[in-house]
């Protein structure tokens, strides 16, 4: 059996403490480094929400990871954290486009993590993904198996993979934790190759932890024998959408 090479990229956590839903202290921030550490994963790029329920600045997260980053580093936890969020599309319209650019996957100005919502499928999706693609923008969409309109028409992610998205599937998903409808959904969608990388969507140590393996674990049993595409999952694609941009020639 293939092992954690301890080289996850996790794009989609909400690791930094007092912004969102996520860990309430810096405390138990540490303790879900430590977990996520423990499971493989070498880089995480924090998350919060950008929501009309928690309306995190990106400077607020650029402070946060800057934060983080020093207490892990004195607490000798080996995790490299990049600045990031979950934008809602009820949320974008409130940002500037500069701010959009900031609050990127690792801050590079190329992915934007957007939230897919559980119950409605907003129409303005492909406007959106358009729109930010106009910018020089590319979107992943978070957690689609999540959605109860994906849930129930898988196919409804194709159009928005057909303009350039991306989606992230959430390894919790993949092993039950949201549901017997997630989970079935998260196999349909990796059949149906509209999902591209996994992600942990922590929120806490315990609650909801930053653990990925078991999810990748459960998508390779599921594709048989091609673990090399599961971890290319929560590895290389991942890691390549938060990589800093190379410098022009
Ligand atoms: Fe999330």
């Amino acid at each position: 059996m293939w092992s954690a090479r301890g080289h996850i990229t996790d794009i989609h956590c909400h690791l930094l403490p007092g912004l969102d839903d996520g860990p309430a202290t810096m405390d138990d921030s540490l303790a879900m480094a430590r977990r996520a550490v423990a499971d493989g994963t070498r880089t995480v790029v924090c998350t919060p929400h950008m929501h009309p329920t928690y309306p995190t600045h990106p400077d607020a997260v650029h402070t946060g990871v800057a934060r983080l980053a020093d207490a892990l580093r004195d607490a000798e936890i080996p995790l490299r954290v990049l600045p990031g969020a979950e934008i809602s599309h009820l949320y974008l319209p409130e940002m500037s486009i500069a701010q959009v650019r900031r609050a990127s996957l690792g801050a590079e100005g190329r992915w934007v993590l957007l939230e897919v919502p559980f119950r409605d499928w907003p129409p303005e999706l492909p406007r959106i993904i358009r729109t930010l693609g106009n910018r020089g923008l590319g979107t992943v969409l978070a957690h689609p198996e999540r959605s109860e309109p994906v849930q129930d028409d898988p196919f409804l992610l194709q159009p928005l993979i057909a303009l350039g998205a991306l989606a992230q599937v959430t390894a919790a998903s993949l092993t039950g934790g949201h549901g017997p409808d997630a989970a079935r959904t998260a196999r349909d969608l990796i059949d149906l190759r509209l999902v591209h990388v996994m992600a942990s969507d922590g929120h806490s140590a315990d609650w909801r932890p930053p653990l990925i393996m078991d999810g990748l674990r459960a998508a390779s049993d599921h594709m048989g024998t091609s673990t090399h595409h599961a971890l290319r999952m929560a590895e290389d694609v991942p890691a390549a959408l938060a990589a800093p941009m190379a410098p022009a020639a």
